[in-house]
């Protein structure tokens, strides 16, 4: 498909230049700006504030084998059957063993993590063992965010800049060599120069009704990529979280899974425990399993589901998930003594822009860390609260592989570029984003069918049609037009795999396949390109 820039270019608009920009400020974005070279001149950015990140929001914590017992290889095992023999085997041996180190690092900086005759483990669905660290009960990423961002505040040689939305990475024959940016505050649109480039912006959840995710999660670093011309692969795999907060509120609230290791249980209307019928591992089945289940009771009885926390205890309850409880009660419900309503939402996207061990992209100078990168570390869906882990490993291993590679000598062409600059009521494109949502959300979502996908694709195509050679200079129509993009790439992969495996399942192809045991990867004006599991990078393999 062609995609051209998001935004016109013009030599006037550039702004500055630098040695390493890093796009994003959640834990990856953050971990690269740590470890980057002091005497390296290097640009953060964030859509938002800094601390507007998935990362910020997350409660759970990081899953990492310090338990005595608990190991690397149990780690490694359950990651691996969770990703429903999806994972990318040697990412998944580096990360859980390299994120041990990792996690000494986070609390060598201080980061303090909850303790309990040493560091407190709690227990999330599909791990064998009390492997998940966390921070002021259910605030680990707050935790984890707020120390690294003020250790980053203080580095002379990193210029940070919020409120400035990535709109298009600047390539030249297979290699980036700059970015543009919207000052969302003056509505400017800049453009840095630079040697390398870390992609660190998170996911996509708001192309989805229900999400868990912040305003900001519009798939904007896959789209960008994509546009640049990066490799991007195992779209179809979205995650959807089974226990947001099920009340009328636009923005879904996160009831951690981590209630669930402590002892919660799931209720149906009736007021019965359902999960025991399927799943041996009931409340701590994989993810996409309960949230399977939580979807089919709920279109059986035509009612909700609950969370039932008063097994854990007033005490635990309120010393344990304080973020939880205080959130819930200002929504009207005490968690110690009433049923929490709840269902699934979009949580985590699998997919991303396809790198390798060291985060390299498929275009030169250009690399990828966190959500947005496709590492193949959670295979078809991902164990609970992997995410960060990966986010830490990687987000330094991006700058690991930058002090050993030579930035490509660039062929430094800044092609102006223009665009049809066009008036269009704001309220109209916010209809239509709302429309995308709903169309993703019913037929893109938990469960899928070809007729459902073929119709998804129908209204992206023609929104996509719409929206051509158009600009209009505001956040949310650039938003809107890299939610048409990325959905627009999951539609076409969940149509091509006709296999149900992990988080996507397919009602017309509900069983996995071997010969599906292959990556489904997207390159700008290409057909699709397949490769064998555990065999990527694709893009050294010219395939
Ligand atoms: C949670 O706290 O349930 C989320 C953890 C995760 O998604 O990894």
């Amino acid at each position: 498909m062609k995609e051209e820039l998001l935004a016109p270019i013009s030599k006037r608009d550039v702004e500055k230049a630098y040695d390493l920009v890093i796009v994003g400020s959640g834990i990856a974005g953050l971990i690269a700006a740590y470890y980057a070279p002091k005497k390296s001149k290097i640009a953060l950015f964030s859509k938002d504030a800094l601390q507007e990140s998935n990362t910020y929001y997350a409660q759970g914590g990081i899953a990492v084998a310090l338990n005595p017992d608990d190991s690397p290889e149990l780690h490694y095992k359950d990651t691996i059957s969770v990703g429903a023999g999806f994972n990318e085997e040697k990412i998944v041996k580096i990360v859980v063993e390299e994120g041990i180190e990792r996690v000494k690092d986070l609390i060598k900086m201080g980061i303090k993590f909850d303790k309990n005759n040493g560091l407190s483990f709690t227990r999330e669905a599909a791990h064998s063992r009390r492997r998940i660290i966390h921070a002021h009960g259910d605030a680990t990423g707050c935790e984890v965010a707020t120390v690294l961002i003020e250790i980053i505040k203080q580095r002379d040689n990193i210029d940070i800049y919020e409120n400035h939305m990535l709109l298009d990475i600047l390539s030249n024959e297979n290699k980036a060599y700059g970015a543009t940016f919207l000052d969302v505050k003056t509505k400017k649109i800049k453009i840095f120069l630079s040697k390398y480039l870390i992609l660190a912006t998170g996911g996509a959840g708001q192309i989805y009704l229900h999400t868990t995710n912040p305003l900001t999660a519009t798939g904007d670093g896959i789209a960008a990529a994509y546009r640049a011309g990066a490799r991007v692969m195992d779209l179809e795999f979205y995650q959807f979280h089974p226990t947001s907060l099920d009340i009328d509120l636009t923005q879904r609230f996160l009831i951690s899974e981590a209630v669930r290791g402590e002892g919660a249980y799931l209720l149906n209307s009736y007021g019965e425990r359902f999960m025991l019928n399927y799943h041996p591992l009931a409340e701590l089945a994989p993810r996409d399993i309960v949230t399977r289940a939580i979807f089919l009771e709920m279109l059986e009885t035509q009612n909700k589901i609950y969370l039932d926390l008063r097994p854990i205890g007033e005490r635990k309850i309120k010393e344990r998930f304080p973020t939880i409880y205080k959130k819930c009660l200002e929504y009207g419900i005490d968690i110690t003594r009433e049923l929490v309503p709840v269902s699934p939402a979009a949580h985590y996207f699998m997919g991303g822009v396809e790198t390798d061990e060291f985060g390299r992209t498929s275009l030169k100078n250009l690399y990828a860390c966190g959500e947005v990168a496709c590492t193949g570390l959670h295979g078809a869906n991902r164990l609970a609260s992997n995410s960060l882990l990966e986010g830490l490993v990687f987000g330094k291993r991006c700058i690991d592989a930058i002090s050993n590679d030579n930035p490509s000598e660039n062929n430094l062409n800044l092609k102006e570029f223009t665009l049809i600059k066009k008036e269009y009521p704001l309220e109209k494109i916010k209809e239509k984003m709302l429309h995308l949502k709903n169309v993703m959300w019913e037929k893109v979502g938990i469960m899928r069918d070809e007729e459902n996908l073929n119709k998804a694709k129908d209204t992206i195509e023609k929104f996509l049609e719409e929206f051509q050679n158009i600009f209009i200079n505001d956040k949310t129509f650039f938003e809107f037009k890299n939610m048409l993009l990325v959905s627009y790439l999951i539609v076409n992969s969940a149509l091509l795999r006709k296999e149900s495996r992990g988080s996507h399942f397919r009602i017309d192809y509900p069983t996995s396949k071997d010969e599906w045991k292959k990556h489904i990867i997207w390159e700008k004006e290409k057909e699709v390109i397949y490769c064998e599991i555990n065999s990527l990078p694709s893009f050294k393999k010219n395939c």
